[in-house]
């Protein structure tokens, strides 16, 4: 099973890339999880749309109509998911055939508060209603305080967000495959 991780945080230092690296570490058997690189998606023009999707949109979209589910980290800004995610996610949902459509979807994230992304989860959740992707509703991982979450490494410390992660990934895993037979 092929599951895309996408980070909405294009920092090298990244808790949410680092999150996506974690669940890379803790996948259950028969699963690989890649991730994507957003670095290279400009900002939505539909000047440029009208033109063609950009390599690096068109090379994202590729990438998530091949994978069997997403696995999506968010950092939350201003009480909502990121602009790069926000950016990435309205380039990918252009016509024709958006590949979000029946899509197995996982959330996680890690932030500085407390709520560890709850209220940028919970608005994420809701563009997947209208793009129709489904989303794997338990368990939550919302990593709060993340400046003391992750070791100088990346290595996440925590061994119940780790078995949380864990989880989802197993949430994930169903979900795929009920997506894929019907
Ligand atoms: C523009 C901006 C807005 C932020 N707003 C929030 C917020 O609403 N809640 C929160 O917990 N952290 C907030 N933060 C702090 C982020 O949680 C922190 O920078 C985190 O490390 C970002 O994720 P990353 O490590 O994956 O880049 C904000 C950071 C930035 C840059």
């Amino acid at each position: 099973m092929k599951i895309l991780g996408i980070s909405g945080s294009l920092r090298e230092s990244s808790f949410n890339t680092a999150l996506l690296r974690t669940a890379q570490q803790l996948a259950p058997a028969g699963m690989e999880i890649e991730i994507a690189d957003l670095i290279g998606i400009p900002p939505y023009n539909e000047d440029v749309y009208a033109k063609g999707f950009p390599g690096a949109v068109e090379t994202f979209r590729g990438q998530i109509a091949a994978a069997d589910g997403l696995l999506i980290a968010t950092p939350e800004y201003n009480y909502s998911y990121s602009g790069v995610l926000k950016n990435a996610i309205d380039w990918v949902s252009r016509p024709p055939e958006q590949p979000f459509n029946d899509k197995a979807v996982a959330v996680m994230g890690a932030s500085a508060g407390r709520l560890g992304t709850a209220r940028a989860q919970y608005h994420l959740r809701q563009v997947f209603i209208f793009l129709n992707g489904h989303v794997v509703n338990k368990p939550e991982v919302m990593v709060g305080g993340a400046g003391q979450a992750f070791d100088e490494n990346g290595t996440l410390l925590d061994d119940g967000a780790r078995d949380l992660i864990g989880q989802l990934l197993v949430s994930l895993q169903d979900m795929s495959t009920r997506m894929a037979t019907g």
